[in-house]
């Protein structure tokens, strides 16, 4: 069964906003096994290591080229102190993870390990400090320790651990979820909060900071208008106007309640289609907070870092609740393929986006057997790969003008069909996803302002939506060439099957 094709346009030649890198980002909290036993298994480990950091994960996630990395939370990030993590791992304070588990943390992956594991990834750090309960001093100290070279209290301390070199930190944020776990403030009061740590963490050198306030959950429209309000006061120059440089929002998929969010691989067609219809929010809720934005910021200097996102699922059965791990299937796979489209539709608001999370810990791309160490790619992860063309990529606006096929869902329209393009160095990527799971799809493409040279073809499906992938069957859900693609002048058809994900990428003529 098939439905009418759908028609498109690409004009080639017409570059949209720059599609930053930075929304292919990830999230690594200290939280279940993702970064004990996911990154970091410790140097006495069997399993092959670099100052106790995994070498398959690494060399799995370098094939992503992952942009950036958030740590150490989450909401265990505004119970995190820095210096419990420095120094002789054998002096390291033990802590109760209190948010997760309630299990003990001995520290032993802390600031060193992390900058080690960016080292290694070739990816940038994005730190998230403590305004939960930490101060001002201890989120100032912990730039100076990083960043600053010279001398100072700090870098002595530094220097004393080992490093002498300052590292380069960018991406800093001023808390986590400060309206909940970090701190369960108001909007007025967090604003004020930001502001002060903002001002404490200084830029060192040619170390500029890029400051990302803790912004709203969902669709609170009016936490982001408080924050852009203290932002300064428009056309006056006495206040520093860029304090924070982008404001974050946290938005995660599921499809039932937070009680009873669903299970991750046995699950309902219907419960699929309120998974796809809650994941295409994502695009309300970019354009309601971009809008308040525009209101305060019409030049769209702050930008929008959506630094947690994705499907949150019941626990695998068997497994700590605290720890939240979950299977990942090709549902996830097309959350994650939708939430790409939009990102790219928002390019020039949305300059970060963090998958949450990385290994063994919700919609993760790597899952690690605990017993055996055996690794696993999810759907999720192929996705990532994929689509990691259009990263730095300008993007290009796809245009149906005779519509998109929709299915009513929970009283809504769902679009059945979503397609994002850009074009870099030469190069076209079209990525384009069946959201239908029964129905194949064709696509017609009029590529307009410039020809399609040669192409590759990649798809990413797989017989049920349930499908995935485990040590037994790695490749349950993995690409494939696909042969249903053809270009016939300046048309380029292609078919979708069933709940599916393809991608065209090939040289402009
Ligand atoms: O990603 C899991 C948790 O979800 C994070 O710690 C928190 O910020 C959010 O509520």
């Amino acid at each position: 069964m098939s439905n009418d094709a759908v028609s498109a346009v690409i004009n080639v030649d017409i570059e949209g906003p720059q599609i930053s890198k930075h929304v292919y980002g990830h999230f690594a909290e200290h939280l279940g096994r993702c970064i004990y036993g996911g990154f970091y298994v410790g140097e006495d480990s069997d399993i092959p290591n670099e100052g106790g950091i995994r070498l398959d994960v690494v060399e799995a996630l370098k094939a992503l080229d992952i942009p950036n990395l958030r740590w150490p939370g989450g909401c265990f990030a505004d119970e995190y102190h820095w210096m419990d993590g420095i120094g002789p791992k054998e002096d390291r304070a033990v802590m109760i993870n209190t948010h997760w588990g309630g299990v003990e943390e001995n520290n032993h992956f802390g600031t060193h390990e992390f900058m080690a594991l960016c080292e290694l990834l070739g990816t940038e750090p994005y730190i998230s400090g403590n305004v939960g309960s930490g101060t001002v001093r201890e989120m100032s100290e912990w730039v100076e320790y990083l960043t600053r070279d010279g001398d100072s209290p700090m870098v002595r301390l530094r220097k004393q651990n080992g490093r002498e070199e300052p590292w380069k930190v960018k991406f800093w944020g001023l808390g986590n979820e400060t309206w909940g776990c970090g701190g369960n403030m108001t909007a007025e009061q967090y604003a004020l909060d930001a502001r002060k740590y903002a001002t404490y963490c200084r830029d060192y050198g040619d170390n500029k900071l890029y400051r990302i306030a803790a912004g709203a959950a969902d669709f609170n429209y009016e936490w982001t208008k408080v924050l852009m309000e203290q932002l300064g006061h428009i056309g006056c120059q006495r206040v520093e106007r860029k304090l924070y440089s982008a404001i974050s929002v946290h938005y995660y998929t599921i499809a039932g309640t937070w009680d009873k969010k669903g299970d991750a691989k046995e699950f309902s067609t219907d419960e699929y289609y309120t998974t796809m219809l809650k994941a295409n929010r994502t695009d309300e809720l970019l354009t309601g907070h971009s809008n308040v934005m525009d209101l305060y910021d019409p030049t769209k200097e702050i930008g929008i870092v959506m630094d947690e996102w994705g499907t949150w699922w019941d626990v695998e059965p068997g497994t700590n609740p605290g720890f939240l791990y979950q299977q990942n299937t090709m549902r996830d796979a097309l959350v994650a393929s939708l939430h790409f489209d939009i990102f790219h539709k928002h390019a020039d608001r949305v300059v970060m986006a963090n998958i949450a999370q990385t290994v063994n810990v919700l919609q993760a791309m790597i899952l690690t057997d605990p017993d055996s160490g055996a690794l696993v790619l999810t759907p999720t992860y192929h996705v990532f790969q994929m689509n990691k063309g259009h990263q730095d990529a300008a993007s290009l606006r796809v245009d149906a003008p005779k519509g998109i096929p929709t299915r009513e869902v929970d009283g809504k329209e769902l679009p059945l069909v979503s397609v994002s393009a850009s074009r870099k160095d030469g190069r076209l990527l079209v990525s384009l996803s069946n959201l239908d799971a029964e129905a194949a799809q064709d696509v017609e493409i009029d590529l307009r302002g410039g020809g399609l040279g040669a192409y590759e073809a990649l798809i990413l499906t797989a017989d049920t939506l349930q499908s995935h992938n485990t040590p037994d069957a790695l490749e349950a859900v993995a690409p494939r060439a696909h042969e249903g693609v053809k270009l016939e002048g300046s048309k380029l058809r292609v078919h979708l099957p069933a709940h599916s994900f393809v991608t065209v990428s090939g040289d402009l003529a």
